[in-house]
């Protein structure tokens, strides 16, 4: 037998020793040196190996290729499909990451359920019983899935090979470990085999893989970098844990677009999917209350309006007050300093809170004007009158600002009955015979007069 090759690793810049340093003498980082395997025994792992006439591929002119329209895998959920850009592509991996309590396991779980073809759900964080304990919650009746609780990646495809299932789910990565490496489950170069493992089966058979990765505490996928360069897909699921709503998105995509979103609302039964957001996310007030205003945001590919809520008071403190949830408090201070000085509004000894509601978090620049809004009502104390909403920009030079894919904004503001948009002059409108009012407005001035006028 082969002994296996080992190094150590920057993990930072990539600089390789041949014994562990406590610092990197390339990029002075400390702590970043893994042992890796460069050369490993043979390999029972996947046994495909002793076969490699398989996957032989010849070079190719481009009209020589076909691109047939490729058969992708009713994932039995608008949501996800969407985020994938229309079904699971057979053979792709797919990384699924988030913070802890979230609910990727739920949302995987309830994805493999739901599937009308053969899955394994393989668990490494959850036991069996605890798993059919969540699935009744969920979806009860499923002679399609199958569920494992297992480890270690020898183990699982052995099985694999014996249940012989169209996909696979894998909860979490992090759980995973290989014979061929010692180093603890988890570690950085266990993740990284592991992977490559699931790579290479996930190819050869043309099944699709779903990893579940956990986040770090500064909001990445823990393990290597290089894990979101080896995966096909990259999803993150996220949301504020205190509400119901939680956004799935594509970070990186390699058969769609990363520009599209997913909205769920967690019940007691699971997920649910939320087609229609822009109803769920604006509250159904019969009251007009000040400070409060609605902002036609593009979210990806998707329109979707919502609801701001900012509260102005007198600064009990020195030090005025600025707090935006859902919101970045950096153009929050923008906006204000903005105000203070084109509009000549006196906010500087005032508390300013700015909340979006529904616990999601925006970074449209085209909310811009619907905060500003809010901000005066609530200053004021004067209502915005009902069916009114914004989709503008501000620059700081006071003026209203044209934003992108405005007409997709217009219309889904049309279709939630609002009767008056503002949008920027210099905005090109498209559409013709809008059943709504668009508002042109040039200047911060113009929106204030023709709202508090
Ligand atoms: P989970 O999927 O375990 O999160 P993750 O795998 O991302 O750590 O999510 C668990 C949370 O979801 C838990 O706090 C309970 C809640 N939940 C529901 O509200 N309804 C349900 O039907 C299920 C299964 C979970
Ligand atoms: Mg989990």
């Amino acid at each position: 037998m082969a002994k296996t090759k080992t190094a150590f690793f920057c993990q930072n810049c990539g600089a390789q020793y041949p014994k562990w340093v406590g610092q990197c003498s390339s990029c002075k980082q400390w702590n970043t040196i893994v042992e890796e395997i460069v050369q490993k025994e043979e390999k029972k792992s996947w046994k495909s190996d002793n076969s490699p006439s398989k996957r032989t591929s010849r070079p190719l002119k481009l009209s020589e290729i076909t691109n047939e329209k490729e058969i992708r895998l009713d994932a039995k959920d608008l949501e996800f499909n969407r985020v994938l850009g229309g079904g699971i592509v057979p053979g792709s991996l797919i990384l699924l990451g988030g913070e802890p309590g979230i609910g990727k396991s739920t949302l995987l779980l309830q994805i493999a359920l739901k599937l009308q073809y053969k899955t394994l759900y393989v668990s490494g964080e959850e036991s069996q019983k605890q798993i059919k304990m969540r699935a009744e919650r969920i979806h009860p009746n499923s002679e399609t899935c199958f569920i494992l609780t297992e480890t270690k990646t020898q183990n699982i495809f052995q099985h694999i090979s014996s249940v012989e299932p169209d996909l696979v789910v894998i909860d979490s990565i992090q759980t995973l470990h290989t014979d061929y490496i010692e180093s603890a489950a988890g570690s950085i170069s266990q993740i990284r085999e592991c992977t490559a493992e699931l790579i290479k089966f996930a190819k050869e058979t043309n099944t699709p893989v779903i990893l579940v990765g956990h986040i770090t505490k500064d909001g990445t996928i823990a393990g290597p970098k290089i894990l979101e360069h080896m995966v096909d897909t990259v999803l993150q699921f996220e949301g504020d844990r205190n509400y119901v709503y939680r956004i799935l998105r594509s970070l990186k995509n390699r058969f769609g677009s990363t520009a599209e979103l997913g909205i769920y609302e967690m019940q007691g039964s699971g997920l649910r999917e939320v087609n229609n957001p822009s109803e769920v996310l604006i509250s159904k007030n019969e009251e007009d209350l000040s400070g409060t205003a609605i902002a036609a945001t593009v979210e990806g590919m998707r329109p979707l309006l919502i609801e701001i809520q900012a509260l102005v008071s007198t600064a009990v403190y020195g030090t005025p007050q600025r707090s935006a949830t859902g919101f970045n408090a950096k153009r929050l201070n923008m906006l204000l300093a903005v105000l203070e000085k084109r509009a000549g509004f006196k906010l500087a000894a005032k508390d300013v809170f700015l909340n979006i509601t529904g616990g999601i978090s925006v970074d449209d620049p085209a909310i811009d004007l619907a905060v500003l809004a809010a901000i005066l009502s609530s200053n004021a104390d004067i209502p915005i009158e009902k069916g009114v909403c914004f989709a503008a920009e501000i620059g700081l030079a006071g003026e209203v600002r044209p934003v992108q894919r405005v007409d997709r904004r217009i219309l889904e503001a049309e279709k939630l009955g609002f009767n008056r948009i503002f949008v920027s002059k210099s905005n090109k409108i498209g559409l013709k015979n809008t059943g709504i009012q668009v508002q042109l407005v040039s200047k911060i001035e113009d929106v204030i007069s023709n709202l508090f006028g």
